[in-house]
């Protein structure tokens, strides 16, 4: 090929904003549309959104929220191995039917011992276990109230202790705990060794997320990212997680896959890989890796990327995501595809899933919310919160992030920082984009997902065209701008 072909031959690498929807024929309204997808073979999604694993966007408290609220939150890395395993912890922890990773305490515990672990935790109760492990009461945070902190557990401590057997059943676990007045029930061995705990909260809350993504025991489904070169860090995890996802700028790279290989042969949670953003790369990682469930697609869209402005290396979400669907299906890939960067309206989405894509990840949208661990600030009169990329300069000052973006060849920032307005509750934003994402299947005249996929016909819009169908001609309130 000359090099008058390169150009002659280059693709058209289409973004969001190069495309519309176009309306079909339809018998369905959107109120009956079903936004169920999966974010592997085996975990289904009740809303086809995740929260991307940035540390302005998703620590424990996002990962719960996206969870109850039907989608899925992946945690960041920007910190100790040990950190993020407490974060997947708490995740696993803030609904359970039954707790298997019950935290115990010694009698000899002081009560200040216990107050830092209560804070460590966030949990409330402690079953207390003798030398032999064998249960010899419970405190929790009513006996520590007003107690002095040089006491003993075994001073404060109930000791009359009502546990329940290893084949109690939910029905009778809710029966026990009503007739004592007791909140938590710890589950014991014949032995007397507590092998799980069963709370009244958790029962509660059951009922309280209806659409709530859980594993077999009733915990929330939890994603945590890892460095795929941080071996140590995925093992750790992977006592807690149930999706590993490797969080790294350009995947398609020999020294990324060789250490993925490692991981995919030592986990058993399953894995995603990214990002990538060709029909290539995705059949690389089809073909030459074993046990992938799911490919994290798109290079250089996110709102806080610099990647492309600095480099000129990038492969838009959309057109990413049709790429990497063409190889997936070529090759009968169960892998999913989740279209990541750059997505800001629902209708982003809508056109995502029409090239292929399984789920959208979002940053930008979910660092405005309450959940996202970004500061909030008040400027000119408006709440914002902090986002900031993490190829960005704050973000490679904290030393963790350095292998994603700044390996010791890369001198330069590829992200960049700021602010978000603030918007609420992620339980609202996920609300406004379900809604979205389902008038956009009423105008395609598609029922589910996996129809979408195949329904969906996409038109070329004009740069002039894209000025038409935004509001125009008109004073919006709030602005002394005519838009
Ligand atoms: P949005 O548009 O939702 O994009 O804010 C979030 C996604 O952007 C990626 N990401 C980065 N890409 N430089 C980049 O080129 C960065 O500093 C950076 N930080 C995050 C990531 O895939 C995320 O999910």
């Amino acid at each position: 090929m000359g090099f008058r072909d390169k150009l002659k031959n280059a693709d058209h690498a289409l973004t969001f904003n190069d495309v519309l929807l176009l309306p079909g024929w339809t018998t369905v309204e959107p109120s009956e549309a079903d936004v169920k997808s999966r974010v592997t073979a085996s975990i289904g999604l009740n809303v086809p959104f995740i929260s991307s694993p940035m540390d302005t966007v998703t620590e424990s408290e996002m990962a719960i929220a996206m969870a109850r609220n039907g989608g899925l939150g992946v945690l960041h890395r920007n910190c100790a191995a040990e950190e993020e395993v407490n974060m997947a912890r708490a995740v696993k922890r803030a609904e359970a039917l039954i707790i298997r990773d019950v935290v115990t305490v010694k009698p000899d515990f002081t009560v200040g011992d216990l107050i830092g672990l209560m804070d460590t935790h966030n949990i409330h109760g402690f079953p207390v276990i003798n030398g032999d492990g064998g249960i010899v009461g419970i405190v929790t945070w009513r006996d520590l109230r007003l107690a002095d902190r040089t006491l003993k557990v075994s001073d404060v401590m109930t000791k009359d202790v009502i546990t329940a057997g290893e084949d109690t059943t939910l029905e009778e676990a809710k029966q026990i705990l009503h007739e004592h007045r007791i909140e938590k029930l710890p589950i014991v061995d014949s032995g007397n060794h507590v092998r799980g705990l069963i709370t009244m909260k958790d029962i509660t809350l059951k009922g309280t997320y209806p659409d709530a993504v859980r594993d077999d025991l009733g915990s929330l489904i939890c994603a945590a990212s890892i460095s795929p070169f941080d071996f140590d860090r995925a093992i750790a995890l992977d006592k807690y997680v149930d999706i590993i996802v490797t969080d790294v700028a350009h995947f398609h790279n020999k020294n990324c896959f060789d250490a993925t290989r490692k991981v995919l042969k030592n986990v058993s949670a399953e894995v995603i890989v990214g990002n990538i953003g060709t029909y290539e790369a995705a059949e690389d990682c089809l073909t030459k890796l074993e046990g992938v469930a799911g490919l994290r697609v798109g290079i250089g869209s996110g709102s806080i990327c610099s990647t492309s402005v600095v480099t000129r290396a990038g492969a838009p979400t959309l057109y990413a995501v049709s790429q990497v669907a063409d190889a997936v299906k070529d090759y009968g890939s169960d892998a999913t595809i989740i279209a990541d960067g750059g997505i800001r309206n629902p209708g982003d989405i809508a056109v995502s899933i029409s090239v292929g894509a399984d789920c959208a990840m979002m940053g930008n949208v979910f660092a405005g919310t309450s959940e996202s661990p970004g500061r909030l600030v008040a400027m000119e009169g408006r709440y914002y919160k902090e986002y900031y990329g993490m190829g960005s300069a704050a973000a490679r000052k904290k030393r963790y992030a350095q292998d994603r973006y700044s390996q010791p060849s890369k001198t330069i920032n590829e992200g960049v920082e700021g602010w978000v307005p603030y918007r609420g509750a992620v339980g609202d934003i996920v609300s406004e984009f379900v809604g979205g994402l389902k008038a956009a299947m009423g105008y395609v005249g598609a029922k589910t997902v996996p129809e979408m996929r195949e329904k969906a016909k996409l038109a070329l819009i004009t740069e002039r065209g894209s000025q038409e169908i935004n509001p125009h001609d008109i004073l919006l309130p709030g602005s002394n701008k005519k838009v």
